[in-house]
C-alpha cells in the first residue's frame, strides 16, 4: 500500500485525476471502476475541468459503479445510477451505456448480480478503481462480516451506514433504504489499480484499521492490504491515526 498525505480533497483530486488521466491516455478504452459518495467529489471535480480544457476524452472507456440501493424508484436523485450520473458521467462525454451500474430493481437478483460479474470480466476488468470507505470500514456497501471473497450480492446496510448516508435523505435514517446491491471484495480485490480516498476525523479509526489493523471481515476494507497495488490519499484527518 501506498499512502499519501495531503493538505486537503483539491490536492486529492489533482493526484487521483492525473492517474485517471494518465490511464485513458495511454489506453483509450480503459476500464473504470466509480465509486459514489463525498469523498470521490473532488477526483470527478478536477476530471470535468480537466475535460473542459480539452485534456482528456472518456468517449472510448467504460465504467462499472461499485453498487447501489435496493428498491429506489429509477428516478429517485439518491439511486447511485442517478447520483454517479449527475456527479460525474453527464458532465464529461462517455458513451450512452459505456456506464454501468447494479440493478436495484431486478426482480432475478441471483441472476443480475452474476451477469454483473460476467460483464467486468467481459470488459478486460477494471484498470482503476475508486474508492472510499465508510466510518464502519466498509469498501462498496460491504459491511462488517462481509466475506473476504465475496462477490456482487445482495447485502443488508448496518444501521450505522444507514445513519450516516440519512444526510442524503433529507435527515431521515428511515428513508436510507434497508438493503443494497454491492460489488464483493473479491470483485473489487480483481481490480489492477486501486486509488482509496479519505477525508475527515470521522475516517480516521477506519484508516487507521485499514492500513495497520489485522486483516479482517470486520474491518472488511483491510483486504486491500493483500492487493498487490493500492494508493491511499488521505487528508491530514484522516490519517491522525497513523
Ligand atoms: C457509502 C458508499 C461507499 C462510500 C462510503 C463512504 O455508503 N456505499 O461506496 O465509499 O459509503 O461515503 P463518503 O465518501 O460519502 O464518506
Amino acid at each position: 500500500m501506498e499512502i499519501v498525505i495531503l493538505p486537503d480533497t483539491t490536492a486529492i483530486g489533482a493526484l487521483a485525476a492525473d492517474a485517471i488521466v494518465n490511464l485513458v491516455q495511454r489506453k483509450p478504452d480503459a476500464v473504470l471502476g466509480l465509486a459514489t459518495g463525498s469523498s470521490p467529489l473532488a477526483i470527478y471535480d478536477e476530471l470535468a475541468a480537466r475535460y473542459a480544457a480539452g485534456q482528456v476524452s472518456f468517449a472510448q472507456a467504460r465504467g462499472f459503479t461499485l453498487d447501489e440501493y435496493v428498491g429506489l424508484p429509477a428516478d429517485h436523485p439518491e439511486t447511485y445510477r442517478n447520483v454517479i450520473h449527475k456527479d460525474f458521467v453527464d458532465r464529461v462525454d462517455f458513451a450512452e451505456g459505456a456506464v454501468r451500474g447494479p440493478d436495484g430493481l431486478a426482480t432475478d437478483i441471483p441472476a443480475f448480480c452474476a451477469a454483473y460479474e460476467d460483464a467486468i470480466v467481459a470488459a478486460g476488468g477494471v484498470d482503476l478503481q475508486i474508492l472510499g470507505i465508510g466510518t464502519v470500514g466498509h469498501i462498496g456497501f460491504n459491511e462488517p462480516g462481509s466475506s473476504l471473497a465475496s462477490r456482487t450480492r445482495i447485502k443488508t446496510l448496518t444501521r450505522q451506514t444507514r445513519i450516516d448516508n440519512a444526510r442524503f435523505f433529507g435527515g431521515d435514517v428511515d428513508a436510507v433504504p434497508t438493503h443494497c446491491l454491492t460489488q464483493g471484495l473479491g470483485t473489487i480485490m480483481a481490480a489492477r489499480h486501486i486509488v482509496l480516498v479519505a477525508t475527515g476525523p470521522q475516517k480516521a479509526e477506519a484508516v487507521h484499521h485499514l492500513v495497520e489493523g489485522a486483516v479482517s471481515a470486520l474491518w472488511p476494507g483491510t483486504i486491500l492490504q493483500h492487493h498487490p497495488h493500492v494508493t491511499v490519499l488521505l487528508d491530514g484527518a484522516a490519517a491522525s491515526r497513523l
